[in-house]
């Protein structure tokens, strides 16, 4: 299988506002709609659901519509008191760790905040949770074997679809419930069963390793730049200069699978993207470009006065969780560091492992030794 990997700034820019693109599949990919991908395809989970993600048009807005009313900005502003509940608990148990042994960052800290945070906004219980987790990451491996991603896009729908028989059963003031009972102003329509699912799926998935590597390479950057560790705590810079300074140099996404071209687009250069061609727009790069930040792009500068990124995206399929994933990370760097301002990594810095993906830009593991 071979896509465009779009890495201009400029050119993603327009790409995202153009109708001629297309994140439906079934309408828009002859390769799919044609048979002719398996459904071991590595990376078919991207591909085979049917939410606001991976559709076009008015359809794309109705399911849209459907959640963004089910994650209001209010829910979000809410969450506050609980994710520092949730961080001083985490902060806690970090302190138990046995002085002088490294502890893994990622997992132990980084990886626990959002995936605690959108299991309780989707009230997923706890005995569901490990499993859901599980397949959420198991879809970020693009390496995956057919045979494992098959296994995996059924564990994906059964974790999913055990949440909303749970819900259904157990209604409360959780986003499952409120996406049970959605109904859509103009229709009256409600998610049918397979929208359902995929929401979920597009929900608890983005909500979750999105904000972990957010999280984990903040800190990183902040660890192998002690210069810039002094701009914070000497006041030159805030959190949140961190926080978008990370974003645009270390956009948790690098690619999201995928975009199809409605019709030919010409790109101009010589470049042109036939009707049907996959797309895969490369978020990452697009902070990083030098057309947009010249020759310090690739430089993590919290004084830098503009950080311009889409990290979060653009267009129509601006990312809905943005405000949350800015708000957990506002809340566990400042404390993470305040707690341990002697932490430092444990290995050196060439020797962390990216995670095996081109959709994820995270490390495996960050191990640190806090004191
Ligand atoms: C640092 C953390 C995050 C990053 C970097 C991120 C990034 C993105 C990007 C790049 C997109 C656009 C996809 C595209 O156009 O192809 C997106 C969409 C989306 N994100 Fe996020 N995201 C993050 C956190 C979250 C969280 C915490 C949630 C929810 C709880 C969330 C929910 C969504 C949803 C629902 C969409 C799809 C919107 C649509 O297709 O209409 N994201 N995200």
């Amino acid at each position: 299988m071979v896509a465009w990997s779009v890495t201009r700034y400029d050119v993603i820019k327009k790409l995202l506002t153009d109708d001629r693109v297309s994140r439906d599949p079934r309408q828009h990919w002859p390769a799919w709609y044609n048979g002719e991908i398996p459904p071991d395809w590595p990376l078919v989970s991207w591909v085979a659901v049917t939410s606001a993600f991976t559709s076009y048009g008015s359809e794309r807005a109705r399911l849209r519509n459907l959640i963004a009313k089910a994650f209001t900005a209010r829910r979000t502003a809410a969450m506050r008191p609980r994710i520092e509940e949730i961080v001083a608990g985490l902060l806690a148990g970090l302190e138990a760790a046995p002085a002088g042994e490294p502890v893994d960052l990622r997992a132990d800290y980084a990886y626990r905040l959002p995936t605690e945070v959108i299991c309780e906004l989707f009230g997923v219980p706890g005995h569901l949770r490990a499993e859901t987790m599980r397949v959420i990451d198991a879809a970020l491996d693009t390496s995956a074997t057919p045979e494992e991603a098959q296994a995996n896009v059924e564990g994906m729908y059964a974790a999913m679809r055990a949440i909303a028989d749970y819900r259904s059963e157990h209604p409360g003031d959780d986003m499952t419930s409120g996406l049970l009972a959605a109904r859509d102003d103009e229709s009256g329509s409600r998610l049918s069963q397979e929208e359902l699912i995929s929401t979920l799926i597009l929900m608890i998935g983005a909500g979750a390793e999105t904000a972990v590597n957010l999280i984990a390479k903040a800190t990183h950057a902040l660890l192998t730049h002690p210069e810039q560790r002094l701009l914070l705590e000497s006041g030159k810079a805030t959190w949140d200069d961190v926080i978008e300074e990370t974003l645009r140099a270390e956009g948790p996404i690098s690619h999201m699978p995928m975009r199809f071209a409605v019709e030919d687009i010409d790109l101009g250069e010589g470049v042109l993207i036939r009707k049907g061609d996959p797309i895969l727009v490369a978020f990452a790069a697009a902070g990083r470009d030098p057309g947009l930040h010249g020759d310090s792009a690739g430089t993590f500068d919290l004084t830098r006065e503009d950080k311009e990124h889409l990290a979060f995206g653009h267009g129509v399929h601006y990312c809905l969780g943005a405000p949350l994933a800015r708000l957990e990370a506002a809340v566990a760097l400042p404390a993470l560091f305040e707690r341990f301002p002697g932490m430092r990594l444990a290995v050196p810095p060439q020797e962390l492992v990216p995670q095996v993906s081109f959709i994820a830009n995270g490390h495996q593991e960050l191990p640190v030794l806090l004191r």
